[in-house]
């Protein structure tokens, strides 16, 4: 057992972090607007939501376009995606209509998006995996002429841009994830922005209750270790537990939803703040695993599209270029169409070989700030490849 081991993604939380957070949750309601502001002003969004999670945001998200065209009740997602997506589809009690993913770009494929949109279309989903914007050009030219409503899924993907617009803020609704793998995390969370006052409206009518004071206690506690148990020196023990699942994605859509906390508001406010000097870091060491593995694949991303590498999608991988230790990882492990307990949630059927392919090859090299040169060295010695 190696004793220096590394999360596939996240970001640590500093005990300076954690201070802020309880002071935050002593200010109370006062954190929340506050955090609220701050997250309008930085995605030019006029309302702001919060909830305890990225899918509770989604399916309360759903539900709130559901009141307003309630003969529509598809969701039109990616066949290749976390399968939070689904789990946040089904628990809004809707269907999953799929459309494939291109294994070269991760955006969706035109053609079979085009296929999978229709007069019971809810809305069309956008999922920004790995970081990677999306062509949003050929997204909003297809829900417009569809005439259904843009869910742009910015969880992965807070501070990306396409053509230097931010991920999340096209189309009638965005969504981001303050999880604990995302881009910036509140130890949970999700956020929902919109433009639109219906929606904010019906998201109102949809407000979760506030979390019990264990679930407080326990977001707390979480932070503390999430603080010390992200240093490379000590990820070995919580990656060592199987029963934490670590990094695993599952189709759950019975999930509770509560409120964000002004605790999550305090450590959200603090990582908003670092977000584009977090993307940075996360960019440069993208760059450093694109050098050294220069004769592997990476995503080709459309041009207009500034990605921030969240974790680094390695697309022609092998079994043995798996480390979990180094935090190289698969990620979802089939296309959505093959999760056996989605099959009655889904509408329609169809084929997804860009998605399959892509849960078959791809693995993510880790991006966040504890990977150092040696690092990346080592991984890339171990893979046999690359300029070391
Ligand atoms: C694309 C995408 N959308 C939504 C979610 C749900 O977010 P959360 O983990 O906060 O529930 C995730 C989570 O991984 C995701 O990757």
């Amino acid at each position: 057992m190696t004793l220096r081991a590394l999360a596939p993604s996240g970001v640590p939380f500093s005990l300076g972090d954690i201070v802020q957070g309880l002071l935050a949750a002593v200010d109370g309601e006062r954190s929340m607007t506050r955090f609220r502001d701050q997250v309008a002003a930085r995605f030019g969004k006029r309302h702001v939501r919060f909830f305890s999670s990225g899918r509770g945001a989604v399916s309360a998200g759903l539900s709130a376009l559901h009141a307003r065209f309630p003969a529509r009740d598809e969701v039109v997602i990616p066949a290749y995606t976390s399968f939070s997506v689904a789990s946040a589809v089904v628990h809004a009690g809707l269907k999953v209509r799929l459309y494939d993913v291109d294994p070269e770009t991760l955006g969706p494929v035109p053609e079979s998006l085009e296929r999978a949109l229709g007069d019971r279309s809810l809305c069309l989903m956008v999922c920004h995996l790995f970081g990677c914007p999306a062509d949003m050009d050929m997204a909003r030219e297809m829900a417009g002429r569809y005439g259904v409503p843009l869910f742009d899924d910015a969880a992965q993907a807070m501070g990306a841009a396409w053509k230097g617009k931010q991920a999340g803020t096209f189309g009638d609704i965005g969504l981001f994830s303050l999880s604990r793998g995302k881009n910036i995390s509140a130890v949970d969370g999700g956020i929902l922005v919109t433009d639109e006052d219906w929606l904010a409206e019906g998201l109102d009518a949809l407000a979760p209750p506030a979390p019990s004071m264990r679930g407080k206690v326990k977001l707390w506690l979480t932070a503390l270790a999430l603080c010390v148990l992200m240093h490379p020196r000590l990820y070995w023990i919580p990656n060592s537990l199987p029963f934490l699942k670590l990094g695993e994605s599952h189709f759950d859509p019975d999930f509770g939803v509560t409120a964000l906390t002004p605790f999550q508001a305090g450590l959200g406010m603090r990582m908003l703040r670092r977000l584009d000097r977090i993307n940075a870091g996360r960019g440069s060491v993208a760059v450093q695993w694109m050098n050294v593995l220069n004769g592997r694949k990476f995503p080709s991303l459309p041009e207009g599209s500034d990605s921030v590498w969240l974790r680094l999608p390695l697309l022609d991988s092998g079994p043995g270029d798996v480390m979990k230790e180094y935090g190289v990882v698969r990620s979802y492990p089939t296309g959505l169409h093959e999760i056996e307990a989605l099959r009655p949630h889904l509408a329609g059927d169809g084929t997804y070989p860009g998605a399959e392919r892509l849960a078959r090859s791809l693995v993510t090299l880790p991006t966040q700030g504890y990977v150092t040169g040696q690092d990346i060295e080592h991984v890339a010695r171990a893979m046999g490849g690359g300029a070391v």
